[in-house]
């Protein structure tokens, strides 16, 4: 059981937080970075792994009891795996997730299942080498797949994450909903957000999920919606006779925020309490300054107390218009 049930300014729990633990990554997603000129963070500008350990640590005594491990790529970072190990010791904290883009993962599995890892989800775009290539500007697809296949053999639950983009990777929805008919994995369609340190790459969102969820009944007329989990981003869908799920997730429409459990901590070490905001709480300054556990959880609970009802208040409030960040700073 949680120390506590902490609640935010509009009645919804909170429990869940994201932790970016860098901002590099080893691709280059097209929705995610540019391609070139991506300015990483010094590394005195992350936090330490004792820094995040103790925020962790706190937030666990208010009542999170939900962390997953972002990044950029959370497998770049040099000796993340002990760091899991201590996250795992925290009182308070339950359960342990991971979104990795699966490259350097497979050979970790094996360790990701002793760890107690709840559940990992493994961003795939496209089956199709060549489309994967330019997506991610990087030829490693086999070494996702080679995740994905660690994944299923030691049963740890899998989220196939597939941010879907015209032009890019729309013919991809049935070959990757084909991934739940043999296997118990959940694939997942996502509206793109203007996270890819550029701004929107369309005037207009085509592939709202309203039309994803268009065409996947267009591929499979027996598709019907079926119970969510509490919390959840993704709206899911059987299709008949599939042992997986399918699932699509309205990222940029936001109509999951009535039930938005969740805050993240960018690898620099801000407080967001929307993925939408600009940040509202810069945590390595306080953490830098000495501050006590009772300041930082005083400000944490401030914080916690003055988020915006959805992501598109939050959007209103940010400083800077249009969105200028990157996925691979926020951790998505
Ligand atoms: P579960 O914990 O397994 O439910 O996964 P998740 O959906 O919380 O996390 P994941 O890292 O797999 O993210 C999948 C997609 O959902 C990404 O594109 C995220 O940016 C997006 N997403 C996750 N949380 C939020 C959120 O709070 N708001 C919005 N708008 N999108 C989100
Ligand atoms: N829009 C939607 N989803 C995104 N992701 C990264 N950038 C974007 C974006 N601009 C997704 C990736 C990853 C998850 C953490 O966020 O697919 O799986
Ligand atoms: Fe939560 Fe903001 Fe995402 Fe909505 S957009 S679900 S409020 S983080």
């Amino acid at each position: 059981m949680p120390a506590a049930q902490l609640y935010d300014n509009h009645g919804r729990p909170l429990s869940y937080v994201r932790l970016a633990v860098t901002d590099r990554c080893n691709l280059r997603c097209f929705y995610c970075m540019p391609e070139e000129g991506i300015k990483y963070l010094p590394k005195n500008q992350l936090l330490t792994y004792e820094e995040m350990e103790r925020l962790v640590g706190l937030l666990a005594r208010l009542g999170i009891s939900k962390v997953r491990i972002t990044g950029g790529e959370p497998f770049v970072r040099r000796d993340l795996v002990p760091f899991l190990w201590r996250l795992r010791a925290l009182p308070g904290i339950e359960q342990l997730h991971l979104t990795t883009n699966g490259l350097l993962t497979a050979p970790l599995v094996p360790e990701l299942k002793q760890l107690g890892v709840g559940a990992v989800n493994l961003s795939l775009d496209t089956l199709d080498r060549e489309r994967f290539h330019r997506i991610t500007r990087r030829d490693d697809l086999p070494k996702v797949m080679a995740t994905l296949d660690a994944l299923l053999a030691h049963d740890i639950p899998v989220k196939l994450n597939a941010v879907v983009m015209e032009g890019q990777n729309t013919e991809d929805l049935g070959p990757l909903a084909e991934l739940a008919r043999h296997q118990p994995v959940e694939v997942r369609f996502i509206e793109e957000m203007p996270f890819n340190g550029e701004g929107s790459h369309y005037p207009v969102l085509t592939w709202t999920h309203r039309a994803i969820l268009a065409r996947l009944t267009e591929l499979y007329p027996g598709l019907h919606k079926v119970p969510d989990p509490a919390f959840s981003t993704a709206y899911h869908y059987q299709v008949p006779g599939f042992k997986g799920k399918l699932g699509i997730i309205a990222a940029y429409s936001r109509t999951f925020c009535g039930t938005c459990n969740r805050i993240r901590i960018t690898a620099q070490g801000t407080l967001k309490t929307c993925l939408y905001d600009h940040g509202v709480l810069d945590l390595r300054a306080l953490l830098r300054a000495n501050a006590s556990d009772e300041t930082l959880t005083a400000a944490l609970l401030r914080a916690f107390g003055s988020r915006p009802k959805d992501g598109h208040e939050a959007e209103r409030g940010r400083l800077a218009h249009p969105v200028q960040e990157s996925m691979s700073t926020i951790g998505g």
